[in-house]
């Protein structure tokens, strides 16, 4: 098992640049995500590394050696797809041993090893069935278990549970990651999906138009996002509009699009110079007085409490609904804009409460981000 390293790396569909220079160390035996949305980049990543896209520019290292211009079958990674990709007229060992037979590895071992890795995947009592005869959830577990039982240097996944139904998923990204970690494999894993990212992954890279965003690990990204897209693709959040009205040593107020006022007096330094870029991670922008900031605020960080006196909008109660363990509140602030508070305590009142009424909404200061442009204002 060994690091994977990509340096600068740049793809062209033809003219079509859609991997615009992508640094990321993947450590041995780590499961890195590439989280985004679809047509990002993604794939053409995951294929470079799999030997089937050639870079125009960049490299691809395992350990020390560099692969980037090493064939595909010569790379010895094991990969699996949305669609499983099973051959449908072979049995299931068939299926999981063809790596081997390639390989040249006798048929004993061959059949010894396939069992090994269908009990692993618990498949056991499965071999002889044909992948049609088996349900989406067994098929992808076959789909693993011939990634594997090759003892692949480097693991491939591209949004292998996207075709699952909701418990399945979950059932499933589970024991990949159980799985993988036992075995020790360093695995690249892609998914759009931020909720799979942050329950599989070691590590996650942000991937927005052909370039990362952010790296971290899933509480680094989901609590400190660096830029306004790391913050919405990885959250659920209302993102509200608003001028910088004054600034001080300490003090940052800002004037939302609706007329209310916000005050933040954590911010490190908001007249810090630009930062020199460290790695990935992009500079902190200053601030002056005039400029446009949006906040971004979690669903579930902030209140209705008619008793706050600071950091409060206003809002009208749009609809109520009951989620269990939760109420969900959508309103419509004072510009009309929608605004949603997810409620988890006294919920009963929560839902007497009319459609219509207008309410007062705390955004603690710790609930909240401040963006400038694309940027995170610390
Ligand atoms: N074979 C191809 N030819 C031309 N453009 C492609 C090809 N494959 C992907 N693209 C384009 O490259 C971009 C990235 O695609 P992809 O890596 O598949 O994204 P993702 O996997 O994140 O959804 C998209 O804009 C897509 O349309
Ligand atoms: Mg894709």
């Amino acid at each position: 098992m060994v690091e994977l390293k990509i340096e600068d790396l740049h793809i062209f569909y033809d003219d079509f640049h859609a991997v615009r220079g992508i640094n990321l160390t993947v450590n041995d035996g780590e499961i890195l995500t590439l989280l985004g949305p679809s047509g990002c980049g993604k794939t053409t990543i995951l294929r470079s590394i799999a030997g089937f896209i050639t870079p125009r520019k960049g490299r691809i290292l395992l350990g020390e050696k560099d692969i980037t211009h090493v064939p595909a079958r010569l790379r010895d990674s094991g990969m699996i797809f949305q669609n499983y990709a099973l051959w449908p007229h072979m049995t299931i060992e068939e299926n999981v041993t063809y790596g081997l037979k390639m390989r040249k590895v006798p048929k004993e071992e061959r059949h010894r090893k396939a069992m090994a890795i269908l009990s692993q995947v618990q498949l056991e009592g499965q071999a002889d069935k044909t992948p049609g005869q088996l349900s989406g959830g067994q098929q992808q577990r076959v789909a693993l278990a011939r990634a594997l039982v090759i003892e692949p240097t480097i693991l491939l996944c591209d949004e292998p549970l996207s075709n699952l139904d909701f418990q399945l998923r979950v059932e499933l990204r589970t024991e990949i990651r159980h799985l993988t970690k036992k075995l020790g494999v360093t695995t690249v894993y892609v998914t759009h999906d931020q909720s799979e990212a942050l329950a599989i992954s070691d590590t996650i890279a942000v991937i927005n138009a052909g370039l990362i965003e952010q790296v971290g690990t899933p509480l680094e990204v989901f609590n400190d996002p660096d830029t306004l897209f790391v913050a919405n693709f990885v959250g659920e959040n209302n993102q509200i509009e608003g001028q910088v009205t004054k600034l001080e040593k300490g003090l940052v107020e800002v004037k939302t699009e609706g007329g209310d006022t916000l005050t933040y007096t954590n911010l490190q330094d908001p007249f810090m110079e630009d930062t020199a870029e460290e790695g990935d991670r992009k500079s902190a922008p200053k601030l002056a007085v005039g400029d446009k900031v949006s906040i971004v605020t979690r669903y579930d960080k902030i209140f209705l409490d008619e008793k706050a006196t600071e950091n409060v909008l206003t809002g009208t109660i749009r609809n109520l609904a009951y989620m269990g363990t939760m109420v969900q509140v959508v309103l419509n602030l004072n510009d009309g804009s929608k605004f949603t508070v997810n409620v988890s305590e006294n919920l009963n009142k929560v839902m007497g409460m009319g459609l219509g009424s207008t309410v007062k909404i705390h955004l603690p200061e710790s609930a909240c981000f401040l963006f400038k442009d694309n940027l995170r204002v610390r």
